[in-house]
């Protein structure tokens, strides 16, 4: 392992992973782990599914990649099933190869259409390892801190008398970028009245409403697409992630009227991979079996059986200070100490006992976002294995 370059900051935790089949990873010695991170939260319908692994080698007989001008049907019709889930019948979708490159490429056609020099988000979201979007400068962006927001009492309105929103120059602000549920953070999901307002404010004003649903889309919060929560409807959305099932491709897409000021004013995007036909079948198989076999509503009695288990973990133990649930998407948050060194011990004791969950460097905070289609021993399991470790440490 000393001739690969990992990525700073995380330990190599398993380094003999052979095997990986739905919900479970399996190393040389024949020893299972249940995957309750869906490798980085990709596998929406699980490792190795026979259905994407069947379309992969098919499409590839026939032509994996044949550059941008080289194209065929099965790309049109695979960008036809995906602009249908958000009723975009007239719309355009352009497929990319990661979750970055799809937020970038959604930024960048907002940047070109909006006369306006800055776009909003919310200052503790991810949108990916580079372009405009992850450094986010000062003279493109205006980061919104709502962690005041957070513990805003229900029956107050959200309006811009408010202190908070009144410092937003949304006069200067063409478009919102919105995560709904910062992933990559700290699992936490703005609220709904926020969340609305702003869109308000911003479509007032002719300015565009950009979601990332690289990890909240297909499923994972118990609806097709996390902004679904919050009754707004997107003008560009970026799909990664769980649209591929760990394959490389990712979708932006763009409702109609985007998409017709686009063939006027059009991003200028050259990539060798954009809209490769293998990557194109594999995201509209994933759509199809996840609406064929409704993993959606399964997931949801699943998220029930997580929500409902963590929950009583949280009553039980005082050394859990939160739990953050929405679909399959949660977040246990420990106690916090200097080092974080009780969270590196649960994770590890975790893992051990043949249970996978994310932990970010640096958090007492555990992720836990398994795939669509794991079974619900699977979560019992992990719930009796994290409270007897939990009970073990009291
Ligand atoms: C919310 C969110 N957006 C975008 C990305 C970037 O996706 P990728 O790593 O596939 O480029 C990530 C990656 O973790 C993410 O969590």
């Amino acid at each position: 392992m000393n001739h690969i370059i990992w990525y700073p900051g995380h330990d190599l935790i398993l380094k003999d992973i052979v095997r990986a089949e739905n919900c479970h990873l399996y190393d040389s010695t024949g020893k299972k782990f249940v995957d309750l991170e869906s490798g980085v939260w990709c596998t929406s319908i699980g490792h190795g599914h026979p259905r994407i692994r069947k379309i992969i080698s098919e499409q590839a007989a026939l032509n994996s990649h044949s550059g941008f001008n080289y194209t065929n049907e099965v790309v049109e019709d695979s960008a036809r099933e995906i602009l249908a889930l958000f009723g975009f019948a007239e719309g355009k979708c352009i497929f990319l190869c990661s979750g970055s490159e799809s937020v970038e490429f959604g930024v960048r056609a907002a940047q070109t259409l909006s006369d306006r020099p800055l776009l909003m988000t919310m200052s503790d979201s991810y949108f990916g390892a580079y372009g405009s979007a992850s450094q986010r400068m000062a003279d493109e962006w205006f980061c919104f801190d709502w962690s005041p927001c957070a513990d805003c009492p229900e029956e107050t309105e959200c309006n811009q008398e408010c202190p908070y929103l009144a410092s937003v120059p949304f006069d200067r602000i063409g478009g919102f970028l919105l995560e709904p549920g910062s992933s990559s953070g700290h699992v936490r999901f703005p609220p709904k009245k926020l969340i609305q307002k702003i869109v308000e404010i911003v479509r007032a004003d002719d300015g565009f409403v950009l979601i990332n649903e690289v990890t909240t889309g297909v499923g994972r919060t118990g609806k097709w697409f996390g902004y679904q929560h919050y009754d707004i409807s997107p003008d560009i959305v970026a799909l990664g992630k769980g649209i591929g099932n760990g394959y490389p491709v990712s979708v932006t897409i763009f409702a109609p009227e985007i998409a017709n000021q686009l063939q006027t004013q059009p991003v200028k995007y050259a990539q060798s991979h954009q809209n490769d036909p293998l990557g194109a079948v594999v995201a509209r198989e994933v759509v199809r079996v996840i609406r064929e076999d409704k993993l959606i509503e399964r997931s949801r009695e699943i998220a029930a059986v997580l929500g409902t288990g963590l929950n009583k973990i949280k009553t039980g133990s005082k050394r859990v200070k939160d739990i953050r649930v929405r679909g399959l998407m949660a977040a246990v948050e420990l106690e916090d100490d200097a080092d974080n060194s009780f969270a590196i011990k649960i994770h590890r004791e975790l893992i051990n006992r043949g249970y996978i969950v994310g932990r970010r460097p640096g958090e007492s905070m555990l992720r836990i976002d398994p795939s669509l289609t794991i079974d619900t021993r699977d979560i019992e399991g992990f719930i009796k294995v994290l409270s007897e470790i939990l009970a073990g440490s009291a």
